[in-house]
């Protein structure tokens, strides 16, 4: 079994590089099914996620080039298959945009039932909403492999509004409605950073959509799509995880290749605690510097420009290294918290309240001295939180399921070493 082996105690110092953004890269590249030529992708980060959505698109006929470490030219218009049951949809979430864009360009889709990382029930009845507001049928076959399919003769653009915020839904039906007939109009539309670097792609490639970053995003549908070169954001959430890792080991270093403005959520609250920020905005990087003592604040995730869920994790084991008590709320996903007993085992002080699903909050006391732990990462994001614990204690400490912890941190070892983590990956 693959772990990760990390000897803590040192504040990290240095600078880090941030790579492109797992979320838009998740998007971006199904969302070359709709070209009618071929897309040079930049920026592209090389995590396991990104990986198994190029190789969907291969098995489904596209060829796929890799030019250089983050360049890729995708040639999707030879993609004949729309009957998409390979292993690898089954393991990612985000293989539900292959429902979107083989609605948008063929008109027809059957893909296995998405999975990827677990923590509750995560609902695509907004996703098929969308699309049945485009005048396409859907259907879910039941049982362990369960399909969702959905079809239609011609897509005419329609009205949604959701009653929840949904970046994957907004994501989908953005694909779905970019050649529809006519215009679709997305009220209460998720604002992240990634649905804005989605419709600027397609909007490069010959679509029309506005208001993307606002909560009414509006569909124009054209007849062609053409194939563009298009560089991804770098990614929020890994920046924040850096800005965090630095923070909670009191150290103090540079996060580069980063847009200032989408980690507004995540800055100001390390911020509030005392920690000094400087932003460069000529660099394009931000200033951590943790050296001295910061305190507890209180969070509560919402969707963007809230404080982001999958920021979460890393900001218990913060918290757990600042002063006083600080209150985790989770308002996106309704059971986020199942990592908190791995968390336990470094002698953090996490206590769980319980009031019903959804209101349930963590209160941590900060100021505890940590202890060395075999934890097990039990999805992205609360690995990266344990590697962060890990960091935070004086001893020795492991981490296994680290294939959750690379389906979207790039080079994860190299980054932590260039800040002077003692971090390997061992087999045991
Ligand atoms: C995206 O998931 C991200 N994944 C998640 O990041 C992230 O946690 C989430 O957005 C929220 O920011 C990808 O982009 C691949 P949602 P998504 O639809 O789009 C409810 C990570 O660690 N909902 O915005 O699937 C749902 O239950 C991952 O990188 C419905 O009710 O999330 C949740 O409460 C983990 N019906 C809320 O909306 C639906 O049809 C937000 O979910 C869809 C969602």
């Amino acid at each position: 079994m693959r772990k990760f082996l990390i000897k803590g105690g040192k504040p990290l110092c240095g600078e880090v590089s941030i790579s492109g953004a797992k979320n838009s890269a998740v998007a971006i590249i199904p969302a070359t099914i709709l070209a009618d030529s071929p897309c040079i992708l930049e920026n592209i980060p090389d995590i396991s996620d990104v990986q198994a959505m190029f190789e969907i698109l291969e098995q489904m006929g596209a060829t796929v080039e890799r030019l250089d470490a983050t360049t890729y030219k995708v040639d999707a218009t030879t993609v004949t298959i729309t009957n998409v049951f390979f292993p690898q949809v089954g393991n990612m979430r985000a293989s539900y945009y292959l429902l979107g864009a083989l609605l948008g360009q063929k008109h027809t889709a059957n893909v296995l039932m998405p999975g990827g990382c677990e923590f509750g029930e995560r609902p695509i009845n907004l996703h098929l909403k969308g699309f049945k507001s485009l005048g396409a049928d859907y259907s879910v076959s039941g049982g362990l492999n369960a399909v969702i399919s959905v079809q239609t003769e011609k897509l005419v653009g329609g009205y949604i509004y959701m009653d929840v915020v949904s970046v994957g839904a907004t994501m989908n039906i953005m694909l779905a409605a970019v050649k529809a007939e006519g215009t679709t109009v997305i009220e209460n539309a998720a604002r992240e950073p990634h649905v804005v670097d989605l419709a600027n792609f397609l909007n490069m490639m010959g679509a029309n959509i506005k208001g993307a970053g606002t909560s009414t995003v509006k569909i124009t549908g054209v007849k062609e799509l053409h194939g563009v070169t298009y560089s991804i954001i770098p990614d929020q959430i890994e920046a924040g995880t850096y800005m965090t890792a630095v923070a909670a080991t009191h150290g103090t270093a540079v996060i580069k290749n980063i847009i200032p403005k989408h980690l507004e959520p995540i800055f100001s609250k390390l911020v509030d605690m005392g920690i000094k920020i400087s932003i460069n905005y000529d660099e394009d990087s931000i200033t951590v510097d943790a050296t001295e003592k910061f305190h507890a604040c209180d969070v509560t995730t919402a969707p963007h420009p809230g404080f982001p869920t999958d920021m979460q994790p890393q900001f218990v084991v913060l918290l757990a290294m600042a002063e006083g008590t600080g209150i985790i709320r989770e308002q996106v996903w309704e059971s986020r918290f199942q990592y908190v007993s791995e968390l336990q085992k470094t002698g953090m002080n996490i206590v769980i309240q319980s009031v019903k699903k959804k209101d349930d909050f963590l209160l941590i006391q900060g100021g505890k001295k940590l202890k060395g732990a075999e934890m097990t990462a039990t999805d992205l994001r609360a690995g990266a939180a344990m590697i962060i614990a890990a960091l935070c204690t004086d001893a020795e400490s492991t981490i296994s399921n680290i294939n959750f912890i690379e389906r979207g941190y790039d080079c994860v070892i190299e980054k932590f070493r260039n800040l002077g983590a003692d971090i390997q990956r061992i087999e045991d």
